[in-house]
């Protein structure tokens, strides 16, 4: 009889990706659902010469190469030295990646074993699948809104196992907001050679940082760089989310295995994207300071909002673009609160069980100043109207 591999049979998406699937097919329905978006550009483009630099390479004929192109991986390690600290060479230690998640996938490929186990705090961005469908096992160390989602490395020893391979960190944390300090990353980087663990560390966020903070990177520290991978996003940083390109800078045995795998996948990437991203890392960058200078207003605006809310308790978000709010208060599980928030109230948001944050969901901070205060407002009603009548349905229990 004909039947799926057992990997994929139990696994489900990701969580993101239905959660933003609901939101396209409520707008597609007719519905007024919010646009609270999480990165880019306020008109959700790159600047022009991006754009022209994508529209002359599709008016080239180009043949490519898994290595990618060589003048976007010199691009790659020289802004990676500039502005992380992290020094990869761009001929073997640089690979360039169908977006940041294809690169999560492509290390896991690479450097885990049946029955290896992999600790990664959680709430965490989604990396359970990429670990299992190579037969990994997630080790969740938990963090806690009451010190600020911070990263507790004594936790983490009481973790470990002869089968722990790798520790996966997010930086900034995508959902909690929380910018690792840098001794909270040298205590992973401890962490990581007292155990000899691979540090796979996700930076897709680390431009959207707040209040004058720099991200520390773990792959910036020359101790560390032969056990880390560092992976970095043009979705989010560059504006490039139209694009699907991202990367990761690690030492030439995992940079080869994962060129390989790449091969198997992809043969090589496009040469659009790749020129697009090659403009945006060589171009005029002021473009990329006003972005920034408009989420850090807009993070500003947002949780000055939430904070007149008190039910929806959170943790100033330190970077990334969500606020990751406490809806303890509908007595319900997040899955259902999302579903009214958007149903309800063209509200979109991620349940916080995607992420292992039960009791939470994710919004986007984004959005006008006016779809914000819309924002707002439709939580205060969906509060008001929800939390009341799981009390008269509860009796207050
Ligand atoms: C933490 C994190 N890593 C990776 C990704 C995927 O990035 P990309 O669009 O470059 O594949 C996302 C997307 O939202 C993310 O939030």
């Amino acid at each position: 009889m004909t039947r799926l591999a057992a990997r994929v049979t139990g696994l489900a998406g990701p969580g993101t990706t239905a959660a933003a699937e609901a939101a396209r097919v409520a707008r597609a329905r007719g519905g007024a659902v919010l646009d609270l978006r999480s990165f880019g550009t306020v008109s959700g483009l790159p600047p022009e010469h991006v754009r022209e630099a994508a529209a002359r390479a599709a008016r080239e004929p180009s043949a490519g190469s898994s290595n990618g192109l060589p003048e976007l991986r010199e691009a790659i390690a020289a802004k990676l030295s500039k502005e992380n600290g992290i020094v990869a060479d761009p001929r073997d230690e640089i690979l360039v990646t169908a977006g940041a998640k294809e690169a999560i996938y492509l290390a896991m490929a690479a450097l885990l074993e049946p029955g290896d186990e992999v600790m990664l705090h959680v709430p965490n961005y989604v990396f359970d699948g990429a670990i299992r469908l190579h037969g990994g096992v997630p080790v969740h160390l938990e963090t806690a809104a009451t010190d600020g989602f911070a990263l507790r490395m004594d936790d983490a020893e009481r973790l470990i196992s002869p089968r722990t391979r790798l520790f996966v960190l997010c930086n900034p944390v995508n959902p909690t907001g929380h910018v690792p300090s840098r001794q909270e990353i040298e205590a992973i980087g401890r962490f990581a050679e007292r155990h000899d663990l691979w540090l796979l560390v996700d930076e897709s966020y680390e431009r959207y940082v707040f209040d004058g903070r720099a991200v520390c990177s773990p792959g910036s520290y020359a101790d560390l760089r032969s056990r880390t991978i560092t992976i970095q996003s043009f979705s989010k940083g560059y504006s490039l989310f139209a694009y699907r390109l991202g990367y990761l800078a690690a030492p030439p045995p995992v940079t080869q295995a994962c060129r390989r795998l790449l091969e198997w996948i992809d043969i090589y990437l496009g040469a659009v994207p790749q020129h697009a991203a090659l403009a945006a890392l060589t171009g005029p960058t002021g473009w990329i300071d006003e972005m920034l200078a408009a989420w850090q207003v807009s993070r500003d605006r947002f949780v000055t909002g939430l904070r007149a809310v008190p039910e929806l308790a959170l943790v100033t978000p330190e970077g990334t673009g969500f606020a990751f709010i406490d809806v303890t208060a509908f007595r319900r599980p997040s899955v259902e609160v999302a579903d009214l928030l958007l149903d309800g109230y063209g509200v979109p948001s991620v349940p916080g069980s995607v992420f292992h944050g039960e009791g939470r969901v994710r919004l986007g901070f984004g959005g006008t100043p006016q779809v914000q205060q819309q924002a707002l407002h439709a939580l205060r009603r969906a509060l008001a109207q929800h939390s009341d009548e799981m009390v008269r349905r509860t009796g207050g229990s």
